[in-house]
């Protein structure tokens, strides 16, 4: 048995992956360990760039997306209660659409099915062998209790950021470069009405709000809290209480609703170099892991198979193995570039534990030299609708 890219894990790299070979007429096989329901429910981020909209409409998964997602030409900061527009689409041209990663993948997951991809959910691979061979070879164990072992001409890691496979290339002169920030998020959904169409970022010397939305019914919002909060320690008093004194303005009051899902957020950042050895590659989360901040990190998966995708075309139908030996040169400067936006957004934003008067009016004051300076706004608006993502002919 044997398949041209094994790819291990469903989420946005694996699934997007699978499509764009798909696309370009290279088979692949998908193995998800958890079931279809959980990858289809698990709340995550909800930001697309216009790169992945893009992506999205010009590979034929794009209309339910351009449908129901709330399609976005501004955000709104918020320091200390007084709130400065964005507008994004006036600066850049381009727009963000707010669709939850869930939603993104239970389209990609519609279209392998109807495009009669391999897509195997509970299923688990036990091992990843020969890669620095002349094949690889993947056994994998599914729901009944089979195992099975295939021969991969590549096999690519998009397990999530705790993929066992990253180790293979660090223990081996690889290098995985980390940093831990010292608050999280409460995030909570709530049935209530909208805030305001547009996400307000902000913040106050408490600390940092997020006022996102899901639907014109449901609302997205998180707190910063402490890395080791548990949701018992955040009673919906103590929540509204916050959510009001850090993120209301002259005119906004958050509006309130039921709370139906209380969750901790932890903030990281990593990233792995190189994303490859021999015939295996990591993709998304499984090299890098950025804070929430910004809503990276789908996007940065994307744009790993951006590249990955038409090396792989290359090398499997014209024997080209030059794009895919540039993948980890190729992919990085990007995955910096977003550490260093999530990092730099999380930091004026926040307000780190103890922090006294002199800190929090001096990252108050960073963010309104920004926001006060045209090109400071144009700046910050680039970052957040993301860069064009990369083009290869294959
Ligand atoms: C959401 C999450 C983010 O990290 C962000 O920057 C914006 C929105 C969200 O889940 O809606």
């Amino acid at each position: 048995n044997h398949v041209p890219v094994a790819i291990i894990g469903a989420g946005p790299a694996g699934l997007t992956l699978a499509h764009l070979l798909h696309l370009q007429g290279v088979e692949s096989i998908v193995f998800e360990s958890r079931t279809r329901k959980d990858v289809e429910e698990t709340v995550r981020a909800g930001i697309l760039e216009q790169g992945t909209l893009n992506l999205m409409r010009e590979t034929g998964v794009g209309a339910r997306m351009e449908a129901e997602a709330d399609h976005d030409e501004a955000i709104d900061i918020s320091i200390n209660n007084e709130r400065t527009r964005i507008p994004l689409t006036e600066l850049t041209g381009h727009k963000v659409a707010i669709y939850p990663q869930h939603e993104y993948l239970k389209d990609f997951i519609a279209k392998r099915i109807e495009d009669g991809g391999e897509l195997l959910f509970t299923t688990t691979v036990d091992s990843v062998e020969n890669y620095e061979g002349d094949l690889a070879k993947v056994t994998y164990t599914e729901a009944d209790g089979s195992s099975t072992t295939i021969t991969a001409d590549y096999v690519i890691a998009a397990d999530g950021s705790n993929s066992p496979y990253r180790k293979l290339i660090t223990e081996d002169g690889g290098v995985r470069a980390r940093h831990e920030y010292p608050y999280a998020w409460f995030g909570i959904l709530v049935e209530a009405p909208k805030t305001q169409k547009e996400l307000i970022y902000a913040t106050h010397p408490e600390g940092f709000a997020l006022i996102s939305t899901r639907t014109d019914e449901i609302q997205r919002y998180y707190l910063q809290c402490n890395p080791d909060d548990t949701p018992d320690m955040w009673s919906d008093d103590r929540i509204w209480e916050q959510l009001h004194l850090r993120a209301d303005s002259p005119g906004i009051t958050v509006s309130e609703g039921r709370i139906f899902d209380k969750a901790v957020l932890r903030f990281r950042s990593a990233v792995t170099e190189p994303m490859q050895k021999g015939r295996l590659f990591l993709a998304g989360d499984a090299a890098h892991t950025v804070p929430p901040t910004g809503a990276k990190g789908l996007n940065l998966a994307v744009a790993d198979v951006a590249v990955l995708a038409p090396a792989l075309v290359r090398a499997l139908k014209k024997k080209d193995t030059g794009l895919l030996d540039s993948y980890t040169s190729l992919a990085v400067p990007r995955i910096w570039k977003a550490q260093h936006f999530s990092y730099w957004m999380s930091s004026m934003l926040h307000a780190v534990p103890g922090e006294d008067h002199f800190a929090t009016q001096r990252r108050f004051a960073e963010l309104r030299s920004v926001l006060e300076s045209q090109s400071g706004q144009r700046y910050l608006a680039e970052q957040y609708v993301g860069r064009d993502l990369p083009r290869f002919e294959v």
